[in-house]
């Protein structure tokens, strides 16, 4: 599904350069969910933005199903990731001045389907994000967790293969968070999606079948999670994370 080879990324700081990412090489398969960890400041989010195309990396090589995103211009990735790549943020990212169904329907409309295509679409999302009776709401009049339900909504209309989510918990508490992350599970149950999730919380971390630890530019652990040893798995991570 994803592939990515020795993919770097450097800021400009003043007069000199922070490297962020020092060469990241990854096989990512279909249906897969991983959670990405790491220090703050340690280039999750840079990551997640190569991995989808919102960034460019300065080397390496990003593959989606043979894509190379990394080589596309700006317009043409654009395209990709509206049509391939559904984004899912901490904040939500809402337009404030559209309603739920306004905010599902976006990139439908940006992308021009038929209006009763994306009338379809909108009613199915919204029931299978329970927000029934939300439509008309505006994301102000929505809690933390029915506005992340709406950003989850927003990021399957186009109906992409690969989900990629940053903190989607983050602001959310641990209750709220939980449906959320339940969500995102049952969407890899149920739909074979592929999941690549940031989260700095174990407990989120832990919804995932595999946890990579990125730390100085590199990834420093990649761990698979089989039946039963989510425990000593996590304290692993926990401890280096700690370290
Ligand atoms: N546009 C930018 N210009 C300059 N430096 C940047 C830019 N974006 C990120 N950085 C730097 O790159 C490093 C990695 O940032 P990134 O946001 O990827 O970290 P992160 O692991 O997601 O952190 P957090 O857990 O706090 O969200 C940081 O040191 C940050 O200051
Ligand atoms: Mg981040």
């Amino acid at each position: 599904m994803i592939t990515v080879k020795n993919l770097t990324k450097c800021y400009p700081v003043g007069d000199t350069s922070f490297q962020v990412l020092k060469g990241i090489d990854l096989e990512i398969a279909q249906g897969e969910f991983v959670a990405v960890m790491g220090p703050s400041g340690s280039g999750k989010s840079t990551f997640l933005n190569l991995l989808g195309g919102l960034d460019t990396p300065d080397s390496g090589e990003v593959l989606i199903e043979g894509n190379p995103i990394h080589d596309l211009q700006e317009r043409q990735r654009t395209l990709f990731r509206r049509k391939h790549v559904g984004f899912v943020f901490q904040n939500y990212q809402l337009l404030p001045t559209m309603t739920v169904e306004e905010n599902i329907a976006f990139p439908m409309e940006a992308e021009g389907l038929p209006k009763a295509v994306i009338a379809e679409t909108v009613a199915s999302l919204v029931k299978a994000v329970h927000l029934q009776g939300k439509e008309g709401n505006f994301p102000s009049q929505l809690s933390g967790g029915q506005q992340q339900r709406v950003s989850i909504a927003r990021a399957l209309s186009m109906k992409p293969r690969l989900i990629l989510a940053d903190e989607p918990t983050g602001n959310l508490d641990r209750r709220t968070g939980t449906e959320i992350l339940d969500l995102l599970l049952s969407l890899q149950k149920n739909e074979q999606l592929t999941i690549i999730m940031v989260t700095h919380d174990v407990f989120s971390a832990s919804y995932a079948d595999r946890i990579i630890l990125l730390k100085d530019g590199v990834i420093e652990t990649d761990i698979k999670q089989k039946e039963g040893d989510h425990h000593d798995v996590l304290a692993s991570i926990l401890a280096q994370l700690n370290a």
